[in-house]
């Protein structure tokens, strides 16, 4: 019975054939076990998704019961904040699982920053992804892809990346010896903090001439020519380590469904498996609502706004109209226009999960919209302000939430959840750009973005080395 295998805590081997591989194109429908590996549908090319046969899945009855694996923390797999929800996911035999203690993350509830947004107190959420190993959401997915990569016997994974994966990846590959990474870069596209996780994980790290969209291109055709495991978002088994951020964030709010997950958007891997999360969980009769999703575009990074609020791109039963997206790239090309934000992070106009991201926005009634770099630096001081920092994709979650609740589309009563992706730590130029006194340095980083003001600048006193002057600068400033 599924009470009684949860509550020994012990992960049970499933009989293979439970978990498999299906085209998300509902016209194409092409089916691959889960032993293979392939960066897309071979007979239509289209996204692959992963699909369970629940029937012979021991899933809870209640979420609630996978409170009871905490009990069993002293074993690593129910450690992880990943595995410990192994039974939604359960595409990998448990002896394949990698972990590095991935998703001890905390929902953090957060009053001034609420006050900020225009919520009333007691209803804005911050679930803190910067706490995984490597200070970011990444890992969540990261570990699956692993554990993926493992089942097929793969010796080398990829990834092109604005840094967060390209770190994680280099910390999978270096703790556990499994694979060697390779990791392709866009030239000056990746702030400091990430790129000196790769270097000195140890990665074989390309940095090519061109922006993340020009990377991903690249590895895909890399990958498939020298048989290099692919960990992008593309792969989907990562993003099935990722539907366990909205299972820890359901968790923390005792299993009650919130009104609002708000989320960056870049190459949207988060918000498609955030979306599949909450339909599979109504699916098994484990919720009883949908929350609604909003996608958070940096204003120069924009492509799932103009398409989906501007174009109307809807998800029409698996059926999006791609020739609104074909044309809407064809425009990009001809006016050689590239992504360009201060969330470098999210610096991408060719996400590839759009059609997945269509789905999760169907499914949770979704809406997007971007903010400017400016937006995006005044709520990540905000934040930082509250203790714990995050860098300034993340924050382009809580400048979101704002601007939807000044439209009124959020209600201050409303209860909602703003995703922080990734560590403060992570790109801390920005940050001392924001609170410099140094106009030059301030212009050089952030002027040339449009940002112009710095509203909730912490600044350093300049004091000359002299006991008394210090003290008088305290008594003046304190
Ligand atoms: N926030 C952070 C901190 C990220 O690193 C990323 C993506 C996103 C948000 C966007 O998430 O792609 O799921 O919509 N970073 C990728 C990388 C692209 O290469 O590290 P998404």
């Amino acid at each position: 019975m599924a009470g009684t295998a949860l509550a020994k805590g012990g992960i049970k081997a499933l009989s293979s054939g439970v978990a498999y591989q299906r085209c998300l194109n509902p016209l194409c429908g092409a089916t691959l076990d889960v032993g293979q590996f392939r960066t897309a549908c071979e007979r239509c090319g289209d996204l692959l998704d992963i699909e369970y046969d629940w029937a012979r899945i021991p899933v809870p009855k209640q979420l609630s019961e996978f409170e009871q694996m905490w009990t069993r923390r002293h074993e690593p797999l129910r450690f992880s904040g990943v595995w410990r929800f192994y039974e939604l996911l359960p595409f990998a035999p448990p002896d394949k699982v990698v972990t590095v203690g991935e998703g001890q993350t905390l929902l953090q509830q957060a009053n001034d920053v609420a006050k900020f947004v225009g919520l009333d107190a007691g209803q804005l959420y911050l679930q803190y992804e910067g706490m995984n190993p490597s200070g970011s959401f990444k890992d969540n997915g990261m570990c699956a892809a692993f554990s993926h990569a493992r089942l097929t016997g793969a010796k080398r994974a990829a990834c092109a990346s604005t840094g967060n994966t390209s770190a994680s990846l280099s910390m999978y590959s270096s703790v556990t010896g499994l694979m060697k990474a390779l990791i392709f870069i866009g030239s000056g596209k990746i702030s400091y903090g990430k790129l000196s996780q790769a270097l000195e994980y140890g990665a074989l790290t390309v940095q090519i001439a061109g922006d993340f969209d020009d990377a991903m291109i690249r590895v895909r055709e890399v990958s498939q020519d020298l048989g290099i495991y692919l960990v992008n978002s593309i792969n989907p088994f990562r993003l099935e380590g990722q539907k366990t951020v909205m299972l820890r964030v359901l968790e923390a709010l005792r299993w009650q469904v919130p009104d609002w997950i708000v989320v960056p958007g870049g190459n949207l891997g988060n918000s498609s498996a955030f979306g599949k999360a909450f339909m599979e969980l109504k699916q098994l009769g484990l919720i009883d609502r949908l929350p609604r999703l909003a996608v958070i575009n940096a204003a120069g990074a924009d492509t799932l706004f103009q398409l989906y609020e501007r174009r109307g791109l809807r998800w029409n039963g698996g059926k999006p109209d791609m020739a609104i997206t074909c044309n809407y790239y064809d425009d990009l090309d001809s006016r050689k226009s590239k992504a360009d934000t201060i969330a470098s992070a999210i610096e991408i106009n060719r996400p590839v999960n759009l059609k997945k991201c269509l789905r999760a926005l169907d499914v949770c009634d979704g809406t997007v919209r971007k903010v400017s770099d400016q937006e995006i630096l005044d709520a990540k001081a905000q934040v930082g302000a509250g203790g714990i920092g995050c860098e300034p994709a993340s924050a382009a979650s809580v400048a979101g939430a704002k601007l939807l609740r000044q439209e009124g589309v959020i209600a201050p009563s409303d209860r909602v959840v703003c995703i922080l992706t990734g560590h403060q730590l992570k790109d801390p130029t920005a940050t001392v750009a924001y609170h410099t006194t140094d106009q030059d340095q301030f212009n050089e980083v952030l002027g040339s973005r449009g940002v112009s003001r710095a509203s909730f600048a912490n600044r350093a006193i300049a004091v000359p080395n002299e006991l008394d002057a210090i003290i008088r600068a305290i008594q003046l400033y304190s």
